[in-house]
């Protein structure tokens, strides 16, 4: 049976543990959904981590939704939320309505997520009052990176703490089903973590969060051109990858690869037929 917001919102009351990891393409989600990973975000990381932008901020919903049915092609039991990419919900309400509907109607997704906090909460309640889950995203929003002036935490200043908290509060008013947190000091996580009835699920926000998130390449060492702090390596794939790779270059320059037993057999009187003949 597919996880539903409702079983997210029970994991909170029961004070279980929420895992979210993101996925990308269909084997990866195939693996993160029967290790009962109840939530998969197909994030705009997939810019960087994928498809190789400097940001998330040349994601399309072209690019999208491509990722989300692979993803969805994979999944059996987990929620899956669709990351919408960068200006597909700032302009107008109908853009966002229209482009949160393309991720559930197109892309097969159960739900979508958006950054911002006040700014987007006209956008959440009408998205919601339509039959969409939202997941909402504050803290350090990588779509908001240029203003934001990098990567960096957010809200260790009081005012900018007070901001988000009021931020969390307005998303929980406007419908969001959980609230990401991202790069937020872990004493103040833990505080908006208590303030609200919704999940907030943490990604370098500490361990009082009710749920967690990682990007999936960054915990199985896929992607290693930059390593957040706040993640930790689970495996390194990439190594293993380069040398698995290596392998099969010098096994098929030495004539070790293929073998026989990697090969088909026929008829031997039909070869040799075919050799009188020709
Ligand atoms: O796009 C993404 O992967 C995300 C997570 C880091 C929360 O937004």
């Amino acid at each position: 049976m597919r996880v539903t917001i409702n079983d997210i919102k029970d994991m909170k009351r029961r004070k279980e543990k929420i895992p979210m990891l993101t996925a990308y393409d269909y084997v990866t989600a195939k693996i993160v959904d029967e290790a009962d990973v109840p939530l998969i975000l197909v994030g705009d990381t997939l810019g960087m981590v994928i498809l190789g932008y400097e940001s998330t901020i040349p994601v399309t919903m072209e690019e999208m939704i491509h990722h989300t049915k692979a993803v969805v092609r994979g999944v059996k039991k987990s929620l899956i939320i669709g990351d919408m990419p960068f200006m597909t919900y700032h302009v107008t309400v109908s853009d966002a309505l229209y482009n949160a509907a393309r991720f559930i109607q197109e892309g097969g997704a159960q739900a979508v997520k958006l950054e911002g906090g006040e700014i987007v909460a006209e956008k959440v309640t009408r998205i919601v009052e339509c039959g969409i889950p939202v997941m909402g995203h504050i803290g350090l929003t990588p779509q908001s990176v240029y203003q934001l002036g990098g990567f960096k935490v957010r809200g260790k200043a009081a005012e900018e703490a007070k901001k988000l908290l009021n931020d969390a509060r307005i998303l929980e008013e406007a419908g969001a089903f959980a609230i990401v947190l991202e790069c937020t000091p872990a004493p103040l996580s833990k505080l908006i973590t208590e303030k609200l009835s919704i999940p907030t699920i943490g990604i370098g926000a500490g361990p009082d969060c009710d749920g967690q998130v990682q990007v999936v390449s960054d915990i199985l060492g896929l992607y290693t051109e930059f390593v957040p702090k706040h993640t930790k390596q689970y495996a390194r794939l990439a190594g293993e990858i380069r040398t698995a790779v290596s392998s099969y270059v010098s096994e098929v320059k030495s004539l070790s690869f293929p073998t026989m037993k990697q090969s088909y057999t026929m008829d031997a009187s039909l070869i040799k037929q075919l050799q009188t003949e020709g």
